[in-house]
């Protein structure tokens, strides 16, 4: 199990800004995506082993409704709507659903795109 921080290898970059200015995340800030349809989040792993691996987001949604996003690996759409619920404030931090995904052996690229016009959550963190 590896978690990938902003500030850890493996971060590629955010369709925004990585930001600091709400407590209690994990690392140096977390990604936030300016909030529009399409914007995402991208990161890179290297997989020893192919297998069924298991993705989750650490992330705060102090918006309204919830900020799904759909996770792409090597550019294709793997999962449709992952859900990322209110969590009250900017500042409470939550885990995600889990997505679970086959991975082959080898370098991929991982994005989580926003589906809604709000953007995503803020994410803190992936752990695959
Ligand atoms: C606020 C908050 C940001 C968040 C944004 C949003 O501006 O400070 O961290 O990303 O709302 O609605 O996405
Ligand atoms: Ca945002």
């Amino acid at each position: 199990e590896v978690v990938i921080e902003e500030n850890t290898s493996g971060f590629c970059g955010v369709d925004g800004t990585v930001d600091s200015d709400h407590s209690d995340y994990n690392g140096s800030g977390f990604a936030n995506t300016d909030n529009t349809e399409g914007n995402g989040v991208d990161w890179q792993i290297e997989v020893s082993q192919a297998g069924s691996y298991t993705l989750q987001w650490r992330y705060a949604n102090g918006g309204e409704s919830d900020r799904p996003g759909d996770v792409y690996i090597d550019g294709q759409v793997e999962y449709q709507g992952a859900s990322f619920p209110v969590t009250g404030s900017w500042s409470s931090w939550a885990d995600s659903q889990t997505v679970e995904l086959w991975l082959d052996q080898g370098t991929h690229t991982v994005r989580l795109e926003a589906v809604s016009s709000a953007g995503l959550g803020n994410v803190d963190s992936v752990t695959i």
